[in-house]
């Protein structure tokens, strides 16, 4: 139910102002490093969390309700807190938050009427994981000091996505965020759902440039997506029934086989076989500090997106090519689902200033739109503020 009273906000304000600390909770955005669209098909992802987080401060309340407001929208939305699980979708926010709490008592964990502040500074639709972060730091919150093992946390809200918002998406953002390191990016294996540490080498700063762009497609292309990969696996099987996923198939084997796959789902797994490669790839460059195999593999990771996952779009095209024409410049991707947001950028620390003002008069002499800068510096997982 959407409740539209300005001055139910004010009154949900003055609680949290007057309550002497009330309990709050942080979960960060990610931006990923590479290893795009593997996370679904059990592969390799490389992200890094985000020191910009999504916060959500929660108090005990009387009133029977989940209620829930959001400072950036000033938006508020409410449900009986005793009937969230028959709550339905509404289109909007709220159903991250609804869908959480429907998977929390799903779960067994009851949920108590409370009231719920949220404050993020993931941007929206820029492909930095503000939904995981919105998802992550509200499952802290209605969790309270009930405690949950970190990856049946990150399991939970990425199962809250995809029952309840209906966006069948992998496990990488929900993961990035419960379990981002400080100083380092996480190479996840999404088979065994563990991960390692891989430190990034000072020589170069991760800069994120937002395309301020979202063209409409993403959602049913990713689903689309999802559903090529699916056949490519099912065609392979055919050949060999040992094959589960597109992980199962390397490169060698990907050659005997390609030509039994339909065209279409052919070019998806040939990005997802050949993207796997490349995570291990750059986590062996960044470890060697090799900063021109770094970004060699960032831009055919690039090129890979391009033509044969075909999830890029002109804009962000036009900020890679920019990019890698720049001095200090050592490689440049698109990062996230697609059609829009971020690319991502390894840029000398020297660099980084010329790097920005080239990048804005480009893009906008090209589109008429100002980018915005990210400095990504690895940030922790989410947790409690003291
Ligand atoms: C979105 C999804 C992730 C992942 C990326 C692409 O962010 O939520 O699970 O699939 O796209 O790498």
């Amino acid at each position: 139910m959407v409740v539209t009273a300005s001055a139910l906000s004010e009154a949900f304000l003055q609680q949290f102002q007057t309550r002497h600390a009330p309990d709050c909770f942080r979960a960060p955005g990610r931006v990923n490093l590479i290893g795009e669209h593997t996370d679904y098909n059990q592969g390799l992802v490389l992200p890094i969390a985000l020191e910009m987080a999504c916060y959500v401060a929660v108090a005990s309340a009387s009133h029977g309700k989940l209620r829930v407001y959001s400072s950036n929208l000033k938006q508020t939305r409410e449900w009986p807190a005793a009937k969230i699980g028959s709550a339905l979708p509404e289109h909007d926010w709220g159903d991250y938050v609804a869908g959480v709490a429907q998977e929390l008592a799903r779960s067994g964990y009851e949920i108590a009427p409370c009231d719920l502040y949220i404050r993020s500074e993931v941007p929206e639709g820029a492909g930095l994981s503000s939904s995981a972060s919105l998802e992550v730091a509200t499952a802290l919150a209605l969790l309270g000091h009930r405690s949950m093992d970190k990856l049946e946390l990150a399991k939970l809200c990425q199962r809250a996505e995809s029952r309840f918002v209906g966006m069948p998406c992998g496990i990488m953002d929900q993961y990035a965020s419960v379990f981002g390191k400080e100083g380092a990016a996480i190479q996840i294996d999404c088979r065994n759902l563990e991960y390692r540490a891989v430190r990034l080498p000072p020589e170069v700063r991760i800069v994120a440039v937002n395309s301020m762009v979202k063209h409409e497609l993403g959602s049913s292309a990713y689903r689309e997506r999802v559903a090529e990969c699916n056949e490519a696996v099912a065609a392979i099987r055919k050949a060999n029934s040992a094959v589960e996923s597109l992980r199962d198939v390397t490169p060698e084997c990907f050659k005997q086989v390609q030509n039994s796959i339909p065209s279409t789902p052919r070019k998806r797994a040939r990005h997802i076989i050949t993207e796997n490669e490349r995570v291990s790839k750059f986590s062996a460059a960044a470890t060697a500090v090799d900063l021109a195999e770094m970004g060699r593999l960032f831009l055919a990771s690039h090129r890979s997106m391009q033509h044969d996952y075909e999830i890029s779009c002109e804009e962000l095209d036009f900020l890679v090519e920019t990019a890698v024409s720049l001095k200090g410049i050592e490689g440049a991707r698109m990062t996230g689902g697609g059609f829009g947001g971020c690319t991502v950028n390894l840029v000398r620390p020297d660099a980084v200033e010329c790097f920005r003002k080239k990048i804005i008069s480009a893009y906008e002499e090209r589109f008429r739109i100002t980018p915005l800068f990210y400095e990504c510096t690895p940030a922790p997982g989410a947790g409690a503020l003291l």
